[in-house]
């Protein structure tokens, strides 16, 4: 890998992936893109692993696609390249993924927060879709994601603009799960990290889905296909450790199976 690093166990049960093109804003070329797939899955398929996080550096988490990869592109070489299914892929990754922002998260870079389960900011950290500044727009699915979270008047007004979004207002509109200072977003993502890895690595995986269904269908469909999962965790041992430990009234030992 050229563009991130990865730590498989970062801390127990917990994968660390870092974008690593610090003097580029950890902007996201093809290749890094790539890497990236392919690191989730490979963590996707690695049993020892519960929880992912993704992060930057201080100053960029990513700030965007790669514009002079883009430049002189047309919308036929576009096409052809189909960056996105590289998104698609990582879409699809069934283990709860946290995005660790500090610094820049433009663009692509915001997207690729979005696209993330969670997001623990620094107090440094600005999101933004400034696509409309250079003549395009969000690609990635910032018109989407930014809309659910936000919805749509701030994020017509971010999108239409390129306005920044500083952290701390970000929490306050639903964005981002927390901001804490510089120096600790890395440790509280790893906190929440930690928190997760000790759940049924069953029921984890189902409860992303679900919670992530919410986003593509209507309630109706969305609450049976809750249901239909919720109903499967009872085909876990998991789920009999679990609450044969609540009724024990002893810590349940987990093994994902
Ligand atoms: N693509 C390619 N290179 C980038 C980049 C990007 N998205 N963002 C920053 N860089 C490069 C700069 O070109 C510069 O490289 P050089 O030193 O070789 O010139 C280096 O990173 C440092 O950047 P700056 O000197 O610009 O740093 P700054 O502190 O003055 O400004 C910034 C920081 C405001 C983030 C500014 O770099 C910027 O506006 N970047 C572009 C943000 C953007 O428009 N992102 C959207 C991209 S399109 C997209 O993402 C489409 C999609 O939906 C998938």
């Amino acid at each position: 890998m050229e563009f991130i690093l990865v730590t498989p166990q970062a801390q127990p049960h917990v994968a660390l992936i870092q974008l690593n093109r610090p003097k580029e804003l950890n902007a996201l070329n093809l290749q890094l893109m790539g890497e990236l797939r392919d690191a989730l899955k490979e963590l996707d398929e690695n049993d020892e692993v519960r929880a992912i996080i993704i992060t930057g550096n201080e100053r960029a988490f990513a700030a965007g696609a790669d514009i002079k990869q883009m430049a002189g592109k047309t919308a036929i070489d576009m096409l052809n390249i189909d960056q996105f299914s590289t998104w698609d892929q990582i879409r699809k990754t069934k283990k709860p993924i946290i995005a660790a922002v500090s610094g820049f998260a433009l663009g692509g870079g915001c997207e690729l927060a979005m696209t993330c389960d969670m997001i623990i900011a620094s107090e440094t950290a600005m999101f933004g879709q400034p696509e409309i500044k250079i003549g395009v727009m969000p690609g990635a699915g910032g018109t989407q994601r930014l809309t659910k979270a936000i919805g749509k008047a701030k994020a017509m007004e971010m999108v239409l603009t390129g306005k920044f979004m500083p952290a701390e207002e970000a929490e306050k509109q639903g964005l981002i799960n927390r901001v804490v200072p510089v120096e600790l977003y890395l440790d509280e993502a790893f906190k929440l990290a930690a928190e997760i890895a000790k759940m049924s690595p069953v029921a984890t995986k189902l409860a992303k889905e679900s919670v992530n269904r919410s986003f593509e269908t209507q309630l109706d469909e969305g609450l049976h296909f809750e249901r239909k999962n919720f109903y499967l965790c009872f085909a876990s041992e998991d789920q009999t450790e679990g609450m044969n430990a609540f009724v024990e009234k002893r810590a349940p030992e987990f093994k994902g199976r």
